[in-house]
């Protein structure tokens, strides 16, 4: 997993919660890189289990709770650094239906040993979609939180349904209705 998927959450955690909680859960996770991230390098996933797992035992807040507000965050990184990507799209379904064929496309041209997740698009009118999401890392809360940012990005509202189809999360049904 790429760096920058660390030091962003690290830095989120610092302010939600204070540099002592990213130092306790740093702590407890021994970690193979001992907490130094740097955004280019590539570290296993594992670290950042351990730290979402430290981070839930500390603050008792459920796993995907987390992933989603961490989703949310992450969409201000690709606002401040990647808002080509958002300048392509008029519309938020049309950007969340181009994520496997066209987003991670180019973000694995930036970084290579990207781990993304698949996106397959089985439904798509001009307000609904539903896609399934399969990824060994079971993170799909922290893709609805960027898909949340989405609508808000073009002010629009939305309801995101998250159905496990995988008990684990590894494969997910997203719903997306837009309205209003
Ligand atoms: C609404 C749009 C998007 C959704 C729903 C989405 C979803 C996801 C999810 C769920 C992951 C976690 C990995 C996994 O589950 O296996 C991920 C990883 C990632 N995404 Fe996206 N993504 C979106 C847009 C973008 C954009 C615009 C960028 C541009 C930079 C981006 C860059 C990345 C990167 C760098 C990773 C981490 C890969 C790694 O650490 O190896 N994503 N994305």
């Amino acid at each position: 997993m790429k760096g920058i998927v660390f030091t962003e959450f690290l830095d989120l955690v610092e302010e939600k919660f204070g540099l002592m909680m990213v130092d306790t859960i740093v702590t407890n996770s021994n970690l193979p890189s001992n907490g130094a991230y740097t955004d280019v390098g590539t570290y296993s996933f594992s670290e950042m289990l351990s730290l979402l797992t430290n981070l839930n035992k500390e603050t008792g807040i459920e796993i995907n709770e987390l992933l989603l507000v961490y989703g949310e965050h992450f969409f201000s990184v690709v606002e401040k650094s990647y808002s080509y990507f958002l300048k392509e799209f008029k519309d938020p379904i049309e950007m969340i239906s181009s994520i496997e064929n066209h987003i991670h496309v180019e973000v694995r041209k930036i970084y290579p040993d990207a781990e993304l997740p698949t996106f397959t698009v089985i439904e798509k009118t001009e307000n609904n979609l539903v896609m399934i999401y399969k990824s060994s890392r079971a993170m799909s809360y922290f893709g609805k939180g960027l898909m949340n940012k989405t609508f808000e990005y073009f002010n629009k509202k939305a309801t995101i349904l998250v159905e496990n189809i995988q008990e684990d999360g590894t494969e997910v049904k997203f719903s997306i209705a837009a309205h209003g």
